[in-house]
């Protein structure tokens, strides 16, 4: 959601370098952003704007009007109180000598603010953040000790948090604090950092901590020292993060979605390839025993979004691998629905960035009910990933568009290969079908790259197909599945109302819906059910329908027979089909959101990695 940056820096001037992390963490929230840094002779200057970072970075001359080694800034998505330059954060409190960034939701802000007026404190804004800014300041003057009045701050709030703190009493340190929202400390060559995210200071600091709920942390340029909740210290272990650095950045091309839609065939390579030895799949890092397997009763796959569309896809093939019942919940009804969840049920937690709260929240509920846990994966030391049983890394390398491409589709290798790998403990799978099945995964990345090659066609029918209004994706089984993948594509960057059905259920309502010209995008790659897809194409096409069809080489002909447009994909195993059959779908709705003049990186109203509920 938001993006919090600080740094405790020697020499250099932290405005510039603030900025830098911000830009590079502008996807987790872009409605307004701010800075505030602290030097010697100026004190705490503050810089804050609605609008995109640029507006800041115009604001302040790219940071040359700041002075000063040491600050913090901030990214907003917001949530309590509209987006404008008062609303911003840094919050500071009102004498002007704590300056406060915020991640996360106060759910008590209401009451403490009643609290603080009462006392005769006077509030700028509408936000639960600034609440905490202004009891920072109260219970520093009771103690006058930073360290101390964060400990007792937060022992009276509620909710999630992270935050990054400046005070003019201590010009050399940063605190941070945090719980259920992602903040890491990092080590660097010329002073030292807190962040929302890697990708921020990957530029400068490798070196990183990861903090744990509950933790507060004082950063300096020379040290970094973290505390438990009592404020009793804490040893942390270090880890070296080897993304590189280009993986985060947009090395030419115009957009990130398009660079990371390119990256697929690797971001998959990466993913499957170590696992693979001698033609079978190696898991060292789980420790699923054939023991424990043989106990599974129940199967739980729980994510959001596009996580929950590559679930989706993981039940079917899942349940043909595994012939065990598997199912997909959304992780924000999960948590509430009261789970049948017990020391025989295995729950599967799906997240690209690892710190969506409604998937960890669910990750607990099922740990809490005695559940076996298994986080499918992208960010390393991620809280999903640290909290999980097993988990599980997809390696995608950092992805930056607000729209998931490679982390969907390496989630959904990661869930072919622990599929077919517990099919093989159980033995569910017939030898050659776990050959057949390997062998396939392991040219998946090929196959892809052989689409992406050349995929003018698919431009072309999006730049024939932007100005519709409203689209229907429709498919059977696997088909189904990729569709509600593609049709949250099409609608999340191109803002065009799209609806994904299992064909099967058109003419039970939907059906209705469609008229002379409607564009339906037909999926017809799952082998097994081609012929039943093609029924799906009749029958919508004699509505007056406009169908686009999405197949795989070998049925394209068949296909061109009755749909105005086909795409083919190239062929591969029924159960690994959605892998390829979706890269012709992200390419659609890039070029149709391309043609409609859409912030691609950026979509309205959205955020990556959402961390509030
Ligand atoms: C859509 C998209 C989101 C995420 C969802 C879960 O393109 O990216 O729907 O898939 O917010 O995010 P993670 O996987 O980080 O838990």
């Amino acid at each position: 959601m938001c993006g919090i940056i600080g740094f405790a820096g020697r020499q250099d001037q932290a405005a510039p370098i603030l900025l830098d992390g911000l830009e590079r963490m502008e996807y987790r929230g872009y409605d307004s952003a701010g800075i505030a840094v602290r030097s010697e002779t100026r004190g705490l200057q503050v810089r804050k704007t609605k609008g995109r970072l640029r507006a800041l970075s115009d604001l302040t001359r790219g940071g040359a009007d700041l002075e000063g080694v040491l600050g913090i800034g901030h990214t907003r998505w917001a949530t309590h109180g509209e987006p404008n330059d008062v609303n911003a954060h840094p919050h500071v409190s009102e004498n002007g000598s704590i300056a406060l960034v915020h991640n996360g939701i106060i759910e008590n802000y209401l009451e403490l603010k009643e609290h603080l007026m009462k006392l005769g404190v006077n509030f700028a804004s509408d936000t639960d953040s600034e609440v905490v800014a202004q009891l920072l300041e109260y219970h520093y003057n009771e103690c006058h000790n930073m360290l101390e009045a964060v400990g007792r701050v937060l022992r009276r709030i509620e909710g999630s948090y992270a935050f990054g703190i400046v005070c003019s009493d201590y010009p050399n340190a940063l605190i941070a604090a945090r719980k259920d929202s992602p903040l890491i400390l990092g080590k660097g060559e010329n002073g030292n950092f807190i962040a929302s995210d890697v990708t921020a200071i990957i530029k400068y600091a490798r070196d990183v901590i990861y903090m744990e709920d509950g933790e507060i942390a004082v950063v300096t340029p020379n040290s970094i020292d973290v505390f438990d909740d009592e404020l009793i210290p804490v040893d942390k272990k270090h880890n070296i993060v080897d993304w590189d650095v280009s993986a985060a950045e947009k090395g030419g091309y115009a957009h990130f979605m398009f660079k990371e839609i390119l990256e697929q065939p690797e971001a998959i390579r990466k993913t499957i390839s170590p696992r693979i030895r001698d033609g079978r799949i190696v898991l060292d890092d789980i420790t699923l025993t054939t023991e424990y397997a043989r106990k599974i009763s129940r199967i739980y796959m729980v994510a959001c979004g596009s996580a929950y569309h590559a679930g989706i896809v993981g039940k079917y093939v899942w349940e043909q691998l595994l012939r065990r019942p598997v199912e997909v919940v959304l992780a924000s009804e999960f948590r509430y629905s009261e789970p049948l969840v017990d020391g025989n049920t295995l729950v599967i937690t799906i997240s690209q960035s690892g710190e969506t709260l409604d998937t960890m929240a669910a990750l607990r509920e099922a740990k809490r009910l005695g559940g076996r846990t298994l986080a499918i994966c992208n960010v390393v030391g991620s809280s999903i990933a640290r909290e999980a049983d097993d988990v599980l890394y997809t390696w995608a390398g950092p992805e930056i568009a607000v729209a998931t491409s490679k982390g969907y589709s390496t989630q959904l290798a990661a869930l072919d290969l622990v599929g077919l790998y517990l099919a093989d403990l159980l033995g569910t799978v017939e030898q050659s079908e776990y050959d057949a099945v390997l062998a396939e995964l392991q040219i998946l990345p090929e196959k892809m790259e052989r689409y992406l090659k050349d995929f003018q066609d698919t431009q072309y029918f999006a730049s024939r197909y932007f100005n519709h209004n409203s689209v229907f994706y429709i498919g059977r089984n696997l088909d189904y599945a990729m569709g509600l993948e593609g049709s949250l594509k099409l609608k999340e960057i191109s803002y065009i109302h799209s609806e994904a059905y299992a064909s099967g259920e058109l003419k039970h309502g939907t059906i209705s819906l469609i008229e002379p010209g409607t564009l339906v995008v037909a999926l017809g790659t799952y082998g097994p059910l081609f012929d039943k897809a093609m029924s799906n194409v009749v029958e919508v096409k004699a509505r007056g329908a406009e169908v686009l069809a999405v197949t795989t080489e070998g049925f394209r002909e068949k296909m061109a027979k009755t749909a105005d447009a086909v795409v083919a994909v190239p062929d591969t195993h029924p159960i690994l089909q959605p892998s390829l059959g979706i890269v012709p779908l992200q390419l659609f709705a890039y070029y149709v959101a391309l043609q409609r003049g859409c912030d691609i990186d950026k979509p309205r109203n959205l955020a990556k990695s959402v961390t509030v509920e």
